[in-house]
């Protein structure tokens, strides 16, 4: 299979290769001066890799994209409230899950709330991002939403029932529906680990509609967004980089040769995280642990031959180090704050300014992100929903192999080729299976 897959794209590549210049031979004078432009011929490395056809693409599944859903039982078994924690998309995504527990639970959805993380310090909460009755229109039929609380239980705070921990068979029938029959009002944060595989389709396709088909940016983030949208140069590819020094810290990683000035922000990060050092650093860098610097991700870019001149807005947040690593290279770069003005900065917090990343991401045309957190899974997924699919995630585990190996220079450039080739043939990482159905092209 591994070597089918290897070897088909570059055939494919060829055959079209060929067929072209048979067909520039053919529109050729016949002349026995003509050159046959065989030096001009794209050699297989110098394709970019969106150019590389794929086999694989995921889908939006029908069972919930035509709404052939199960109907509302008539009666609800209480409210719940899902409570959300952490950055925009990991709260995104426990939104999603906790739609489909309401859902499986029978019960009607209040507004959720976004609780802020001490890391952003604001005030966004889901109303301050997401566009409410977009959200319930698109929800219909799906899972009940109740805009306000009746007043019997609008004055109480909800029961809650942590699952955030719970790990393995935990089942929300048997360990939730008790406690929201007992309180009729209770808030969730889902478990980590939940077995959606064993959900009813119902349930599962109000997962669905809920995270794809029914957030909606407010109307003025939106407009702000799409003015942002509007002021990169394109056709632009969106890069997610992660490289600040929480990060890095957090990341047990060593890096002897950045600059000291970023040494530094990482020493301050570290707290009690050490670094690995010796056999430990290596074996753990080997497992692709380790954050791809600025430069390495521009190494690894040149190795997909994505050209210099590409125009590359960088979703990230303030505080990204040793930039130059890569805007040395890849010189047409943009970030939303060399684009807005300070002006519209000033009312925005952490929250919103994620909206906008997502929103120039989910609409560009390529994303390539370094990293395979919330936000690029949530990225793929809508990119997927929405049929974009130059979708790339960087392999760190992949780069780290290859250097322990010795490979450099060109060997490592067609080695890096090889490997992120097979993953954009494949669509892998490209959507979150639960919602998405694989297609063979
Ligand atoms: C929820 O409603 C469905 C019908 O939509 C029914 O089949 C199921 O048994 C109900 N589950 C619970 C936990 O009430
Ligand atoms: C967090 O917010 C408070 C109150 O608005 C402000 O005084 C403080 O400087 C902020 N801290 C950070 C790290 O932005
Ligand atoms: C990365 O850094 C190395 C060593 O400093 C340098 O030789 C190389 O040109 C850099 N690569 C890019 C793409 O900037």
């Amino acid at each position: 299979m591994v070597v089918t897959i290897s070897v088909k794209p570059m055939f494919s590549i060829a055959v079209v290769t060929l067929s072209l210049l048979l067909t520039v031979l053919l529109l050729l004078p016949s002349s026995p001066s003509s050159q046959i432009p065989f030096s001009s011929t794209p050699q297989l490395g110098k394709l970019d890799i969106w150019s590389v056809r794929r086999m694989v693409e995921w889908r939006p599944c029908n069972w919930w994209l035509q709404r052939h859903v199960t109907a509302l039982p008539a009666k609800s078994n209480g409210y719940i409230r899902v409570d959300c924690y952490g950055g925009l998309n990991q709260m995104r995504r426990d939104l999603c899950d906790g739609v489909g527990v309401a859902r499986l639970l029978n019960a009607t959805l209040v507004l959720p709330k976004f609780e802020v993380a001490a890391y952003w310090n604001e005030s966004s909460g889901f109303t301050d991002v997401f566009d409410v009755d977009y959200f319930i229109q698109q929800l219909s039929g799906f899972i009940k939403v109740a805009k306000e609380l009746p007043p019997e239980i609008a004055s109480k705070e909800p029961f809650h029932v942590d699952c955030s921990k719970r790990k393995g068979q935990f089942d929300y029938i048997e360990s939730v529906l008790p406690s929201l029959l007992e309180n009729h009002y209770i808030s969730i944060t889902p478990a980590m680990s939940q077995r959606r595989d064993r959900y009813p389709q119902y349930a599962k396709a109000a997962l669905c509609q809920a995270c794809y088909n029914a957030l909606r940016l407010t109307r003025s983030l939106e407009r702000k967004a799409s003015e942002l949208l509007e002021a990169i140069p394109k056709p632009f590819l969106s890069l997610h980089l992660r490289f600040e020094p929480d990060m890095v810290a957090y990341s047990q990683c060593e890096y002897p040769s950045l600059s000291p000035a970023s040494l530094k922000a990482i020493e301050a990060a570290r707290g009690d995280r050490k670094p690995w050092t010796g056999e430990l650093a290596q074996i753990w860098r080997k497992r692709g642990k380790c954050p791809l610097t600025p430069n390495e991700t521009a190494f690894i870019l040149q190795a997909l031959s994505i050209p210099a001149n590409t125009n590359i807005y960088l979703a990230a947040g303030d505080g990204l180090m040793e930039i130059e690593g890569l805007t040395s290279f890849y010189g047409n770069v943009v970030t939303k704050s060399s684009l807005l003005s300070g002006e519209d900065f000033k009312s925005m917090h952490g929250n919103t300014k994620a909206a906008l990343d997502y929103y120039v991401s989910i609409n560009s045309d390529s994303y390539v992100a370094t990293y395979f957190g919330n936000m690029d899974k949530m990225v793929s997924a809508m990119r997927a929903f929405k049929g974009l699919y130059k979708t790339l995630f960087l392999s760190r585990r992949a780069f780290a192999e290859f250097i322990s190996k010795g490979l450099s220079g060109k060997e490592l450039t067609q080695a890096l080729w090889e490997a992120h080739r097979d993953d954009f043939v494949m669509g892998r990482g490209s959507a979150l299976p639960d919602c998405f159905c694989e297609y063979k092209l």
